[in-house]
């Protein structure tokens, strides 16, 4: 068999992970969340969460991938054979990204037709209303949603099927810089709106009231998802981490990355949705009602201002969700080539085929199969709130307990360390496998159960 492939340097490491980090999470649901739950209050619960919690699982997924050298599906089961909870396991790690792909690259395509749309000149200078229509009717169309479903999702295979070094690697480290100056520009031009001040009085103010279990929970969940824990995406990237890459260092640039582009986003969209007095609404909507609306509004003054702004967030929301479903990709990618020796290419091509048939059922939901509800959810609500309720913090949880109580101490030590060269992570080894052995197994149940309970 080919040497393994790996990431080039470490830059490429962080991009990569960067890339699959950052995305729809960043945009959509941090923003709002903050300001539903306490704003500055929660964001400083946040950082804590990410720091004790998800960066820890974070090293610990990315030490599962490099020690194992295999993708999510084998990496338990190759370093414990025989033992079926592992494989089970391993099976989770690729059906979970696979799922999640299929929806998520749904909204990709909600994406890339708002981009199209901007491009076009159709956003700028129409009235809320048109805006609210033109999303409602798009997505609940037939075809229109699915072919830009099944455009966005072959953009993503096509860079998966070009390789890990040819194809991700360069993807993400010509994405990464770019989504970094799109979304300072755009927050510039949001705080510099008149009116813009409620939107960052918004975020910024402390509420400590807010601070409760549940509010906890979500920012537990919520950086778990924004760091793409729990679906094998980041085990997979593991792998490709080269033996003699610093793993603390990596995972911190990754998780800084991805915090600092979540504040930033939250920056970027909620003084402009103040400043173009509308509330500021939850999940999908908020990005492709609110913001359309803004450039509407905004726009009557300045057309072509408005028209390059608007081109430059739908492309950030485009270019960032497809580093995401990449690596999700990458997963049931890895695993076809590496358990049924299917070539690369093919690979990508079955997952495009099963992700493009599942995502075409979500996306049909919220059209000519609307009526169809399982437990009083649509498709796409059912795929979204089992992946990242439920199905991710089970295998999150398998992770972190294997890393904790299954694999062998000095194993960990050996990545976390490089066989005890780096003196710095040696000090650090302690702190990291103490709160992924019994602070994380008992955060992810806190969240499972809050999320049933209350
Ligand atoms: N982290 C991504 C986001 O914030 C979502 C994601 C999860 C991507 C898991 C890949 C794997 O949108």
């Amino acid at each position: 068999m080919a040497a393994r492939e790996h990431f080039g340097s470490r830059v490429a490491v962080i991009f990569a992970m960067a890339g699959s980090a950052i995305g729809l999470g960043n945009i959509w649901r941090f923003p709002y969340i903050v300001g539903e739950h306490g704003g500055a209050a929660f964001i400083i619960i946040y950082v804590l969460a990410t720091l004790l919690v998800s960066l820890p699982v974070f090293m610990a997924e990315v030490a599962l991938g490099r020690r194992s050298r295999t993708s999510a599906y084998g990496a338990m089961s190759h370093l414990r054979p025989g033992n079926r909870l592992w494989k089970a396991a391993g099976m989770l790690a690729v059906i979970i990204p696979t799922l999640i792909a299929s929806y998520y690259s749904v909204i990709g395509g909600w994406s890339l037709e708002f981009l199209f749309k901007s491009g076009a000149g159709q956003i700028v200078g129409t009235s809320a209303d048109q805006v609210s229509g033109l999303f409602s009717s798009f997505i609940s169309s037939t075809w229109g949603p699915v072919v830009m479903h099944l455009l966005f999702l072959a953009a993503c295979a096509a860079i998966v099927a070009s390789g890990v070094k040819s194809g991700i690697e360069k993807f993400s480290k010509v994405s990464i810089p770019i989504l970094f100056v799109l979304i300072v520009g755009m927050m510039i031009y949001s705080v510099s709106l008149p009116g813009a001040s409620a939107g960052v009085r918004y975020l910024l103010k402390p509420d400590f009231s807010q601070i409760n279990v549940r509010s906890l929970a979500y920012a537990l969940g919520q950086s778990f998802y924004s760091l793409s824990l729990g679906m094998g995406a980041i085990v997979t990237y593991g792998s490709y981490v080269s033996k003699k890459e610093n793993i603390v260092v990596s995972s911190v640039g990754t998780a800084v990355s991805d915090l600092l582009f979540a504040i930033l986003a939250g920056f970027a969209i909620m003084p402009a949705v103040f400043a173009a007095g509308i509330e500021p609404g939850a999940g999908p909507g908020l990005i492709f009602q609110s913001i359309p609306f803004i450039f509407s509004t905004l726009g009557s003054s300045f057309p072509a201002l408005s028209t390059i702004v608007s081109i430059a967030f739908f492309f950030t929301i485009v270019i960032a969700a497809m580093t995401s479903c990449i690596s999700l990709l990458e997963v049931g990618t890895s695993f076809l080539n590496e358990k049924f020796h299917v070539k690369r290419w093919k690979a990508s091509m079955l997952l495009f085929i099963v992700c493009g048939g599942l995502g075409v059922l979500c996306s049909l939901s919220f059209g000519p199969l609307s009526g169809v509800s399982l437990i009083g959810k649509s498709i796409f609500d059912l795929f979204d709130w089992m992946c990242s309720n439920i199905l991710l913090l089970i295998l999150a949880f398998i992770v972190v307990i294997f890393v904790g109580f299954v694999l062998d101490k000095s194993d960990v030590r050996d990545e976390i360390t490089n066989g005890g060269t780096m003196a710095g992570n040696r000090k650090l080894f302690k702190i990291i496998y103490f709160l992924v052995k019994w602070v994380a197994p008992v955060a992810i149940a806190v969240i499972f159960i809050t999320n049933f309970l209350l």
